[in-house]
């Protein structure tokens, strides 16, 4: 590994382009002529978003989409197979002679997925982290734990089980207001809780650990609010301190309007983020990136895939609110339009571990995304609604989030998050006007979107 390579890229940070060496042209020459049988997996809409992009790539031969949804189809064949039914992806994968396996989805790579395949004779490979490193999404405490060893930024914290919950009280008393309580598990976007009252605080704690999340929420991680404004950065990583950094995206997670309500999946994104300027990201790479590769190197933990840094810029420094091990959604559908680069060998590479020789280029332009929602989401709501409209879009493109095709073509709703309108624009003004005329277009009972997307960015930007 590679020091060398981290400083290589660190002296590069704007392109994104490492040196490259005779040795590793002529390899990636090689690589070059061979065109890939891909199977993605998962079905929202940062999977369509990679299709998208995937799809486009000269390298590709057949792309596969398990399970997919409703907009998929447009970019690859789907494949009714669960993303966490090894055995059959392993089956499916032999008889069409699949060479890489990309993740959407946390759940396959929390289960052991890259270690499944890793190794075996005739396997695909696997663009994602090993089980141990999926922890790091699995495992909040475990996430915790490894910022602390490597000294990277974030909220000073303690864990607590059923068995110190009185500590888990004095733990709150010695913070201010807003407690933050994380379930440890997944808990399907779920298992934070930001309490405004001690009280509300020592009611849920003991809650969650008495099975709120169910097993999930067994340990509950008690951390110290921060203020600040967020935002998701991107690495892809090769394991072998090889790094390429993402565009960076902002999510927009609450239902409301002015970021109000139940939190959702995400209800729109935006990229570039004015504040995540060359300063910003500096100290990002230096104090979080770097420490993130070489860390899992150090502890011997295989991760050749996305890592997503949850950032929280505080005062003009970054901090860590969380890991996830995979892309976000919706980020994606603003990130892959603003990836120019062909992706396909850059994911090829990061599985192989040599991402040393591939640059990542960015397309200088806006990309937002506004998601139109089932009515009543993140709450209960109804699906299988037809949805029109969707042919007069003509300013963006639509990412498939909750949709899919009924045997007599109509389109349905089948989810609460139910497409990305995803768009360009030379400003960012001119981008959420292209995402919202499409928005506009799409049409199904009960659709909902925020107007709001970007609204927070663009008074940053006109200073106010
Ligand atoms: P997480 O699942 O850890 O990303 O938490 C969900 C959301 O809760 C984050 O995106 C933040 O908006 C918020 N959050 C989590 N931890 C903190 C914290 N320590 N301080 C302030 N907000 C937080
Ligand atoms: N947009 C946040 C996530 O994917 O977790």
């Amino acid at each position: 590994m590679s020091i060398q390579q981290n400083l290589n890229t660190m002296r590069h940070p704007v392109s994104n382009t490492p040196e490259k060496s005779p040795f590793n042209a002529q390899e990636s020459m090689q690589e070059q002529t061979t065109r890939l049988r891909v199977l993605l997996l998962g079905s929202g809409g940062r999977e369509c978003a990679l299709a998208w992009k995937i799809a486009q790539s000269p390298r590709l031969d057949k792309l596969f989409i398990a399970p997919g949804n409703g907009g998929t189809g447009a970019y690859g064949e789907n494949v009714a197979i669960s993303p966490l039914d090894f055995e059959s992806i392993e089956n499916f994968a032999h008889e069409n002679k699949i060479d890489m396996i990309v993740v959407g989805n946390e759940d396959p790579l929390v289960a052991g997925i890259f270690d499944y395949f890793n190794g075996r004779e005739g396997a695909p490979i696997v663009v994602g982290p090993s089980k141990a490193g999926a922890a790091l999404e699995g495992s909040k405490d475990f996430a915790k734990q490894f910022m602390v060893r490597h000294s990277i930024p974030t909220a000073r914290y303690r864990s607590f089980t059923a068995d110190n919950l009185e500590e888990g009280y004095a733990f709150l008393e010695e913070l201010k207001a807003p407690y933050v309580l994380k379930a440890d598990g997944l808990a399907a976007g779920k298992g934070v809780l930001i309490l405004d009252s001690l009280d509300e605080a020592k009611a849920s704690l003991k809650e969650m650990l008495g099975g709120m999340f169910g097993q999930s929420s067994a340990t509950v991680v008690i951390e110290e609010f921060l203020s600040g404004i967020e935002c998701s950065v991107f690495v892809l990583t090769d394991g072998n301190g090889g790094y390429r950094i993402l565009p960076v995206a902002k999510d927009y997670k609450r239902i409301g309007e002015g970021d109000t309500g139940p939190n959702t999946g995400g209800m729109g994104a935006v990229s570039p983020v004015v504040f995540a300027d060359k300063e910003f990201m500096k100290k990002v790479e230096e104090r979080i990136i770097l420490p993130t590769v070489n860390g899992l190197i150090a502890e011997d933990i295989t991760y050749r895939g996305f890592i997503f840094l949850g950032l929280i810029n505080v005062d003009g420094e970054p901090m860590v609110i969380e890991y996830n091990v995979r892309m976000g959604d919706p980020e994606t559908e603003v990130v892959m339009l603003r990836i120019a680069s062909d992706l396909l060998p850059l994911l090829e590479a990061a599985a192989r571990g040599n991402l040393s020789t591939l640059p990542l280029a960015e397309d200088p332009r806006y990309a937002t995304t506004v998601m139109v929602v089932s009515g009543g989401y993140p709450g209960s709501y109804e699906k299988g609604k037809k949805i029109t409209g969707t042919e007069k879009v003509d300013t963006a493109t639509l990412f498939h989030a909750g949709t899919k095709l009924a045997d007599n073509g109509d389109l349905l709703t089948s989810g609460g998050r139910v497409i990305a309108c995803s768009a360009y624009g030379d400003t960012l003004d001119s981008a959420l006007a292209n995402s919202y005329a499409a928005a506009e277009n799409v049409e199904f009972e009960g659709k909902y979107m925020r107007r709001d997307i970007g609204r927070d960015l663009r008074r940053i930007e006109q200073g106010c």
